[in-house]
């Protein structure tokens, strides 16, 4: 019977129990008395079963269910929810993929850690919605990048509202707005440097290379294609680069800015135009970050201009596009906004501020403003910055 009892509690079902307990005891061979009590015995070692089945069962359920779901329960959750101004733009989708990785990093057995991201389609109202539908659905730390960094109020009501702290990242919002509340902080590059050291870069290349000033005429003519009307990186870069190019010693002939709004086919379009309106009077292009000028490059691809009379053109950013223009002699220079450092200081951020710990070790200016350094990227050192 024990070995019976042990047979019956490893199967799974009633229906294969009674087979085997009618298989060890075939009933026909047994005369009466002995079929009485053999039968009583029988319905008991049945109900025995049928309750160490039912037993079974409710511990497989239990830990099916309730023991993965107060393990679940016990980890605390942290969900950040991102806004960008736009997701068509390869700057901002490289930082935000670092930023996934390093939150991925603090993730532990007791935090689970969601990151949300979603689009303003460069518009002020339909990001305002979004994080309005962000805040609703549940989130604990908001990373915006504003459509106009001029306009972070709406937001900032409704973070505030909830008693959600804000990262603002890239496009930096005016210091009046940031003191609104002290849950608001902000995370980009310093845009002077970018547009200093863009200028150093570009004159290093003129003064060594006497073959930029095409027509000897000892002026660099140049145009520059500018990101977008009071973004603080384009009018700050654009400032920036004239001037320490004429530090420098350069003397510059403007032919042309144009406004590209960081897009590169926009600035393909525009430098196609320029082109075709300048010829190759144009030594020298300067653009305020990357995905222009790799517009510029590809307009000059399209037009048929041998190398030789091509100008010199510098970016800013060093994507991954732009070193290999670099390492191919398409591009001359750009300068390395850092993404990775920016995300990192990111993540750090929704960390403490989620855990709400002391905001330790920060390297904050204006009290909430974090900015990270460029550096000079060239043929000389491109090999440091790939794969990045
Ligand atoms: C700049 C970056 C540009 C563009 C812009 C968007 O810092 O250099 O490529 O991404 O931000 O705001
Ligand atoms: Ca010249």
């Amino acid at each position: 019977m024990r070995i019976l009892g042990r047979i019956v509690g490893v199967r799974s079902t009633k229906q294969s129990v009674g087979i085997k307990v009618g298989g060890f005891l075939p009933r026909h061979h047994i005369n009466g008395r002995i079929y009485g009590r053999i039968h009583g015995v029988e319905r008991m070692v049945t109900m025995k079963v049928r309750w160490s089945i039912y037993v079974l069962v409710c511990c497989v359920l239990l830990c099916l269910t309730g023991c993965g779901s107060n393990k679940e329960a016990q980890r605390s959750v942290l969900r950040v929810g991102v806004v960008l101004y736009t997701q068509d733009d390869p700057f901002i989708n490289a930082l935000t993929d670092c930023l996934k990785e390093d939150l991925e990093d603090y993730e532990t057995d007791s935090l689970k850690i969601i990151m949300t991201v979603r689009d303003g389609k460069n518009d002020q109202k339909l990001q305002d919605e979004v994080v309005e539908e962000i805040l609703d659905a549940g989130c604990d730390i908001l990373v915006v990048d504003l459509v106009d960094r001029t306009e972070p109020s709406n937001i900032i009501k409704m973070a505030k509202n909830e008693n959600i702290p804000v990262i603002f990242f890239n496009r930096e919002p005016v210091r009046e707005d940031l003191m609104q509340w002290d849950k608001l902080y902000y995370v980009g590059g310093d845009a002077r440097q970018s547009g200093t050291m863009q200028g150093e870069i570009a004159a290093q290349v003129i003064r060594t290379d006497h073959s930029v000033d095409r027509n000897a005429d000892g002026k660099i003519q140049y145009v520059l294609l500018e990101g977008e009307t009071g973004h603080q990186d384009a009018i700050i870069r654009t400032d920036s680069v004239v001037k320490t190019l004429q530090e420098q010693g350069i003397t510059l002939e403007k032919l042309s800015y144009q406004f590209a709004n960081w897009n590169r086919g926009q600035a393909e379009n525009k430098m196609t135009q320029l082109i075709h309106h300048y010829g190759d009077e144009i030594e020298l292009v300067l653009s305020n970050n990357d995905e222009m000028a790799m517009g510029a490059v590809a307009a000059y691809e399209a037009s048929g201009y041998p190398k030789e009379n091509r100008p010199v053109i510098f970016g800013i950013d060093g994507l991954d596009s732009a070193l290999d223009a670099i390492q191919n002699d398409l591009i001359q220079g750009t300068v390395y906004n850092d993404r990775a450092g920016q995300a990192e200081q990111i993540s750090r951020l929704a960390m403490d501020l989620f855990q709400g710990k002391e905001l330790e070790g920060y390297d904050f200016e204006n009290e909430r403003y974090i900015f990270l350094p460029y550096q000079k990227v060239t043929a000389a050192n491109v090999e440091e910055f790939l794969n990045r």
